[in-house]
């Protein structure tokens, strides 16, 4: 009875250790989905490699612009085409996401599966983009800087509105 029971204990410890096993196994393939891996392995889709340099690009205009808002005369001939940089970026961002490029899909990307899951939503966040850039831009030609240092909020915000709903979390 005293081995029985024994055994029994063993084998119950034995299959609590191989559900353990599996269970850091499966962890393990967690693991190697994960960014690390992939980013050693995997080719980056020329779609992914182009869309994150077209929004280093959006970044650098942004800051060039907020740059120069911040001095005392800020120089126009500088933000209009960093304006109109931004803008004709923003109307391409619809095309720099093409089926298979999402973290589903083995890529090193910093974009979330809800690009793909709502695709709605995120026209909407590119679309609030494209309507502030527009206006950064009518607002640049102008020469209208108190209006220009009012509307990079309303632009920051439409970036970070998108990045909040789909973009890993920085
Ligand atoms: C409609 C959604 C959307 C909008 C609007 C948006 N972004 Fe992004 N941004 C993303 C996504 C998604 C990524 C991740 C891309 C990837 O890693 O494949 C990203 C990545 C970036 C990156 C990192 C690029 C890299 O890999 O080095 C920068 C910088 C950036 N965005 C700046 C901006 C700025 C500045 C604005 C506003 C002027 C903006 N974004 C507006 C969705 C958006």
């Amino acid at each position: 009875m005293m081995q029985l029971l024994s055994a029994g204990g063993w084998a119950g410890a034995r299959m609590t250790f191989m559900a353990g096993a599996v269970a850091l196994l499966v962890a393990g393939c967690g693991q190697q989905a994960g960014d690390e891996t992939v980013a050693a392995d995997a080719p980056v889709p020329a779609a992914v490699a182009e869309r994150q340099e077209g929004f280093k690009a959006l970044g650098a205009s942004f800051k060039l612009i907020n740059d120069q808002l911040k001095t005392d005369a800020p120089d126009m001939a500088q933000i209009v085409p960093a304006a109109e940089r931004m803008n004709v970026l923003a109307s391409q961002i619809p095309t720099w996401f093409p089926a298979g490029t999402g973290p589903d899909d083995g890529v090193k990307t910093d974009a979330l599966a809800t690009v793909w899951t709502d695709p709605a939503g995120f026209s909407a966040a590119q679309a609030r983009l494209a309507e502030a850039t527009t206006r950064l831009q009518e607002l640049a030609i102008a020469g209208d800087a108190a209006g220009l240092r009012e509307h990079v909020k309303m632009v920051g915000a439409s970036c970070g509105g998108c990045h909040d709903n789909f973009r890993v979390e920085q």
